[in-house]
């Protein structure tokens, strides 16, 4: 029997989520993760129009459906829930990670920390040595977690509209895990 939200406690959660690659049967799951850490993340910095343009545009079941079939996103689940996902694909000399997102009441527990991890291992498997990514400039809670896991930034691009920057960052995968 899996805890409830409001009695997650890091060790626990941690022996029992399975972080793996994702199947077709979790679509909807993978969905609902999106929709509910897109609303929570990016509204108060990046104000709703943002968040109904990239759910339509990275949140689709087609748009999630192929990263699946091409085995590029990897879920963390708990029970029967998926809680947390990672997208990636080769760009280059590089793996970029497309997507990391952990449902806001399971923010804390190693989840992210855990995805990250697998998607380490899955660029090292198919011979890439550099991680890229980009978060929205005043997600601080995304910013210091990578940070924390060894990513440092490399340039910004500027969206116009007033829309905030995206910070871009790399680690380079000769470091070890600094968790
Ligand atoms: C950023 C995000 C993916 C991190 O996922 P998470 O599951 O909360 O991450 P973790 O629990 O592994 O780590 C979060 C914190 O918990 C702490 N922690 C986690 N596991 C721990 C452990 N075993 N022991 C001690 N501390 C631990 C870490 O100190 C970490 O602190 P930090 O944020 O200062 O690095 C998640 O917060 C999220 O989905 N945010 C909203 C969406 C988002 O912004 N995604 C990134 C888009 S670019």
């Amino acid at each position: 029997m899996i805890a409830t939200n409001g009695d997650l406690e890091r060790g626990a959660v941690d022996d029992q989520v399975v972080v793996r690659g994702a199947v077709g049967d979790d679509l909807a799951g993978i969905l609902s993760v999106g929709h509910r850490t897109w609303l929570a993340t990016y509204e108060p910095i990046a104000g709703p129009e943002y968040v109904a343009m990239g759910l339509a545009k990275w949140w689709t079941s087609d748009v999630v459906t192929d990263a699946i079939r091409k085995g590029r996103t990897l879920v963390a689940v708990l029970g029967d829930e998926v809680v947390g996902v990672a997208t990636f694909g080769p760009q280059d000399d590089a793996v970029v990670l497309w997507k990391l997102y952990v449902l806001p009441g399971h923010h804390g527990l190693g989840i992210g920390s855990r995805l990250m991890d697998e998607v380490v291992v899955q660029a090292r498997e198919s011979g890439h040595d550099r991680i890229t990514l980009s978060y929205l400039e005043g997600n601080e809670q995304a910013a210091r977690f990578y940070a924390r896991h060894g990513f440092t930034e490399t340039h910004r691009e500027t969206p116009g509209s007033g829309l905030p920057e995206s910070v871009w960052m790399a680690r380079e995968l000769g470091e070890r895990e600094q968790s």
